[in-house]
């Protein structure tokens, strides 16, 4: 029986190549609601989402995120933010609202990717207006893929990094 689930999970890709075909706002807002949708530590939903759609936004992401240069390039892309204050747990509950936004825009056949980090990305919140008890985290670049995407990942092996029971067991 298909899991429509662990089949997003298994073919889903970091895509850095775009294809120039827009991404109607309707997907745009979905992708958004997933990350909002998301499940935080205590409910403290300590974070904050820019959806950026326009060219010339694109173009600034692309040339503030070091990592990221082809943002600016992409259909649109999410600044993804949490509260400062909210330390560690502000970057696992923020993290795990991309991966429901990468989840949810692949879905709807749009690739997308995870760029730059903590730390590294106040040019992005001063540009983009966030207040300074933010802190961003990530750049979101999204856009449908100008190549096909073969889910072909590089992992380790299952048994290296799963145990039964106690560590060393092999699942079996
Ligand atoms: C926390 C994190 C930070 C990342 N930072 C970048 C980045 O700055 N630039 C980039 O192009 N890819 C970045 N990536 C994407 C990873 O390099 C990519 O997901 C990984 O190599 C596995 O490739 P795959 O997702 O295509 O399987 C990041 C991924 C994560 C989870």
């Amino acid at each position: 029986m298909s899991n429509q689930v662990f089949e997003a999970v298994r073919t889903v890709m970091a895509v850095r190549e775009y294809s120039a075909k827009a991404i109607p706002a309707e997907v745009a807002h979905r992708i958004v609601e997933a990350g909002q949708l998301t499940a935080s530590a205590s409910n403290v939903q300590p974070w904050h989402f820019v959806l950026v759609r326009e060219r010339e936004g694109l173009r600034k992401l692309g040339a503030l995120v070091r990592t990221g240069p082809y943002t600016a390039n992409a259909g649109a892309a999410v600044i993804v933010a949490y509260e400062k204050e909210k330390g560690d747990f502000g970057i696992s509950d923020a993290s795990r609202a991309i991966q429901s936004m990468m989840l949810a825009a692949w879905g709807d056949g749009v690739g997308s990717n995870w760029t730059g980090f903590a730390g590294r990305l106040d040019n992005v919140r001063v540009e983009f207006g966030l207040p300074d008890a933010y802190e961003v985290l990530a750049v979101m670049p999204l856009g449908y893929p100008k190549r096909k995407v073969i889910g072909k990942k590089k992992r380790k092996p299952l048994n290296e990094v799963v145990s039964a029971e106690r560590f060393g067991t092999p699942l079996s």
